[in-house]
């Protein structure tokens, strides 16, 4: 057999790119630390502590494996249409909301494009205009982690296309404000509102959607829902933009069990949302004993997580000690985050413990 130089016939951007900086599954996080996976405290993923709904898992279960899924997703836009209020033509599914935001990448972002990101922000986007050949203007959030909209606005030049701002913010936990979200519509660039926390903080600009032919809002059932692992959301725009999105994507995209998965847990809405309160309840908890603490701020958060800073150079010692003892969190490498980790909202044990471990360390 021939032998070929990889390296010279890949797209030159991507021989050394710098890869998504993604979190450890469970079996690596008990493999590394010695720790039984079921003894393992997963707080990194920010990923539901009550699973997904009993109706979905038996969907799945009775869901016929060897059938292609519908590529027009007809069902799947039908319930989400019920569930959002929007119209079945101004929902596109997709293998989880990365699989959407690469394909605004797709459909967008050219090499030599640029898109605009808020920092501290969730790392998709640069992550894919990395992929894309695209460049990425890091605009920072302001001292309290709030959008700076002016600022936001000046980085806008001749060939930024796309601006991205998370609502709920992963990591921070701030909200973009509708009228925020309509100064930036206003530019008549590309707006992606991604609200994958959505149902924690019960804010939404999907209204915003009917006018605004730029702007798209990206929704998850990874979080609420506890479909993390079946890799299912959704986008809201203008009919014409989701007929691009059907257009390009590939065709059976969304697996049949996630598809059945899906619509299952979109008729038991009451029992996730029921699950979504504990979780808002158990994070204002955590939030008060977190900050009872010394030497650590939880900052403010409408997500299904929190932000913890602690002093200077203490996130990463902290970060260490907990995995010793089989808790897992989110740390991150930009500077602005040094010190600080994520902590995602587990059970009232998973508190529990979390704090007695970090009252001991700190
Ligand atoms: C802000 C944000 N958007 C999108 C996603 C990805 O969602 P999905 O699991 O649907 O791909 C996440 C996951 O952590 C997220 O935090």
């Amino acid at each position: 057999m021939g032998k070929i130089d990889i390296e010279k016939i890949i797209r030159p951007h991507l021989v050394n790119v710098k890869t998504y900086d993604a979190m450890e599954a469970p079996e690596t996080l008990a493999r590394k630390s010695g720790i039984p996976e079921s003894e393992i405290i997963k707080l990194n993923g920010n990923e539901n502590p009550y699973g997904g709904s009993q109706k979905a898992i038996d969907a799945v279960a009775n869901t016929p494996l060897h059938i292609y899924p519908d590529p027009n997703q007809t069902n799947m836009r039908m319930a989400l249409s019920r569930y959002t209020g929007m119209s079945p033509e101004n929902i596109v599914v997709g293998s989880g909301a990365d699989e959407l935001i690469d394909l605004i990448f797709r459909l967008f972002i050219s090499e030599g494009d640029k898109i605009l990101d808020c920092e501290p922000t969730f790392g998709m986007y640069s992550f894919c205009a990395r992929i894309a050949g695209g460049a990425v203007n890091l605009v920072q959030r302001d001292e309290i982690f709030d959008i700076d909209v002016s600022a936001v606005i000046n980085g806008i030049d001749e060939v930024t296309k796309v601006i991205f701002i998370t609502s709920p913010n992963n990591p921070t936990g701030n909200i973009a404000t509708e009228s925020q979200i309509s100064e930036l519509l206003e530019t008549g660039l590309l707006v992606v509102v991604d609200e994958a926390y959505y149902e924690f903080s019960g804010r939404t600009v999907q209204n915003l959607v009917s006018e605004n032919e730029n702007l798209i809002v990206l929704r998850t059932m990874s979080k609420w829902a506890g479909l993390a692992g079946l890799r299912v959301g959704y986008g809201i725009m203008h009919k014409k933009l989701a007929n691009f999105f059907m257009d390009v994507k590939p065709p059976y995209n969304v697996n049949i069990a996630a598809e059945a998965a899906l619509i299952a847990s979109l008729d038991d809405v009451d029992y996730l949302l029921g699950n979504v309160n504990k979780i808002i309840t158990e994070r204002d908890r955590m939030f008060e004993l977190i900050n009872a603490l010394p030497s650590v701020k939880a900052w403010p958060s409408h997500g299904n997580y929190l932000m913890c800073e602690f002093q200077k150079n203490e996130a990463e010692r902290i970060y260490v000690e907990l995995a010793t003892q089989g808790i897992f969190v989110r740390n991150f490498n930009s500077p602005r985050l040094r010190d600080c980790f994520r902590i995602a909202v587990g059970t009232s044990s998973d508190t529990d413990n979390l704090i007695a471990a970090m009252k001991a360390i700190v």
